[in-house]
């Protein structure tokens, strides 16, 4: 992701208005000096999501979301701060290319480059041993053994590595490449002594592409039951787990004329369904599902069948996708296999016709989840409902509010309730409210402390008549400290401080905090409050100074009473001047 220089953001933010963009997604009313509108970050009757056209803000008053016009798009379209830059700067004519790269960031992009010729290279000449050498025997005809031909070799890139230690090394080395490249995408394994060694040898090697087709990453599967099963590519520049999708490259075209993608674990599955005919699928490679992968499956196609092994493992992996999955407005289905089978095992058994067939059988992963639930917590009351609370929650998680209340009164069928108890039952909880969060926040938080801060937010032009080190011996609260340090952190480097680099700064609960703060009023005398916030806060001290003093008088301890009456002193000589 291309970094953009703050003065490009300073750039677009002095042409950007907040209210242009939000009104492209919602119908802005406006509202006295704001405009509000329905919220669209949770369900609500009254509109209380309001944006503030003086401050360059938005605020909900009703879930307590708030931000910048760039959190605001990176929350609504669920892309990076790259992308949401990106809009804005493209909705005013700004020209993001030419500040895109700096010399290291140029130097960085090409050894990048690099990294992905170097994969190219080695995939094609794992892939070439596999088809053509005589010693690549045993791999094809493991392969074969497992229903993989010809085509789904060449259709994923599959390639064997071969046993010597070095067959990669002197390849690369063929080709001109410095190894030191084949070392950083994790190919090559540098010696203690100097030198580098293959670090895939005698496996059968799966490529993992990227949405653009380059190879980032290598698994690689042993032909026999020695350990480890499957070896896989460290992280790299290029290569972080939980971006992609095994097989999403061969499957785009498949996924959208089905209009649905299938996801597995392995790359066995996935390859006897391509082996088989049934090519619209994508290999999670046996980790958790991740945002960034479910995005990728977003893209695929609007509906997503989840076929994990049929172990408790895998039914709790699948049910786990249902809270990625579920807010990206997905129709999310899931597949039973009978009892100790993968995809991979069923469809060699039965064929492909079977497995069609079985595939009817597909239902929606969100009632399979409800069923399960209620039938495992039939005798255990505490149990059913802490079930019921994380049902309520993932509930929540669906974008369409008819479907949501199809779901509850599913569930009151279902278990026997009164609407009313479930809804009671999922008020008190819901951790990811920001604004219980936040209420509880504003509660807790000293009103001295608070008002402080808020001030401080409101004219940060009077920060440098404060001392941060001084706060800090007032300020208590944990947010309320990591805020005031960010901020005087922000008005060192740039002298003054913008709400905004602020805003991107925070955390969810703490930008919440600040958005609702910076929608009310501004101080009418601002010079007056920062005077009393001083003269305070020198009192403060003088009361801390004179109780430190009674305890050293109290230990003895005449040379600490000695500094301390001094600063007394000058502390109130510098009381009387003001
Ligand atoms: P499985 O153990 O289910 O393997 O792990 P599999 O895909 O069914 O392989 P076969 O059928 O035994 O040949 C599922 C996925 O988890 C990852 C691999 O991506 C694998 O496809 N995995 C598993 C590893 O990365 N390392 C391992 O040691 C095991
Ligand atoms: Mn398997």
């Amino acid at each position: 992701m291309p970094h953009i220089p703050p003065e490009v953001i300073e750039e677009i933010k002095q042409v950007a208005n907040i209210v242009d963009i939000i009104s492209e997604y919602l119908p802005l009313k406006k509202v006295g000096k704001n405009y509000v509108a329905l919220c669209p970050f949770h369900q609500e009757d009254t509109p209380s999501f309001t944006v503030s056209e003086e401050k360059q803000i938005f605020h909900c008053f009703g879930c307590g979301t708030g931000g910048n016009v760039f959190t605001f798009l990176m929350k609504y379209k669920q892309c990076s701060f790259y992308e949401a830059v990106e809009e804005v700067a493209e909705r005013y004519g700004i020209n993001l290319s030419r500040f895109k790269f700096s010399p290291e960031e140029t130097a960085a992009y090409e050894r990048r480059q690099k990294l992905y010729t170097v994969n190219q290279l080695a995939a094609e000449f794992f892939h070439h041993y596999l088809l053509h050498a005589p010693e690549a025997k045993v791999a094809r005809d493991y392969l074969a053994k497992r229903g993989i031909g010809k085509d789904t070799i060449i259709s994923y890139t599959l390639g064997f590595a071969p046993s010597k230690w070095d067959a990669l090394v002197r390849y690369l080395q063929q080709k001109g490449m410095d190894l030191s490249l084949g070392a950083e995408v994790g190919l090559l394994v540098e010696k203690e002594r100097g030198g580098f060694y293959d670090r895939f040898r005698q496996r059968v090697i799966f490529p993992i592409f990227d949405q653009k087709g380059r190879v980032i990453a290598f698994g690689g599967r042993v032909l026999d039951d020695s350990l480890p099963k499957y070896i896989n590519s460290p992280e790299t520049p290029i290569y972080k787990k939980g971006y992609s999708l095994y097989g999403a490259h061969v499957a785009r075209e498949w996924c959208q004329r089905e209009q649905t993608v299938m996801l597995v674990e392995g790359y066995f599955d996935l390859l006897s369904l391509h082996a088989a005919g049934i090519k619209n699928v994508v290999a999670s490679l046996g980790t958790a599902l991740t945002q960034a992968q479910a995005r990728i499956l977003k893209n695929l196609a609007p509906r997503v069948i989840v076929m994990y092994d049929a172990d408790a493992a895998g039914q709790k992996a699948a049910i786990r996708t249902l809270a990625v999955l579920l807010p990206l407005d997905l129709s999310v289905d899931v597949l039973l296999l009978p009892e100790g089978d993968d995809p991979d095992s069923f469809v060699q058994r039965e064929g492909k016709e079977a497995f069609l067939r079985y595939l009817h059988q597909a239902q929606p992963l969100l009632d399979w989840y409800l069923k399960q639930g209620e039938e495992r917590t039939r005798s255990d009351l505490e149990a059913r409902f802490t079930f019921l609370k994380e049902a309520m929650e993932i509930i929540s998680l669906l974008k369409n509010p008819l479907k949501q209340e199809y779901y509850k009164d599913k569930i009151c069928a279902m278990f026997g309730m009164e609407r009313p108890t479930l809804d009671r039952l999922s008020q008190k909880q819901d951790p990811d409210n920001i604004f219980t969060e936040m209420a509880v926040l504003e509660e807790e938080l000293p009103v001295f402390e608070r008002r402080l801060v808020k001030f401080l937010l409101h004219c940060p032009e009077y920060l440098g008549h404060f001392s941060l080190e001084e706060l800090l011996l007032e300020i208590k609260h944990p947010i309320l400290r990591a805020l005031l340090q960010k901020m005087f952190a922000l008005y060192t480097k740039h002298q003054r401080l913008e709400t905004d680099m602020l805003i991107a700064e925070l955390d969810e609960v703490s930008r919440g905090l600040v958005s609702a703060w910076l929608m009310e009023e501004m101080p009418e005398d601002p010079e007056e409050v920062a005077q009393g916030f001083l003269f305070l806060l020198q009192k403060r001290r003088l009361k801390r100074l004179s109780e430190q003093i009674k305890e050293a008088e109290k230990a003895g301890n005449w040379e600490k009473l000695t500094t301390l009456l001094r600063q007394k002193n000058e502390l109130a000589c510098a009381f009387k001047r003001c």
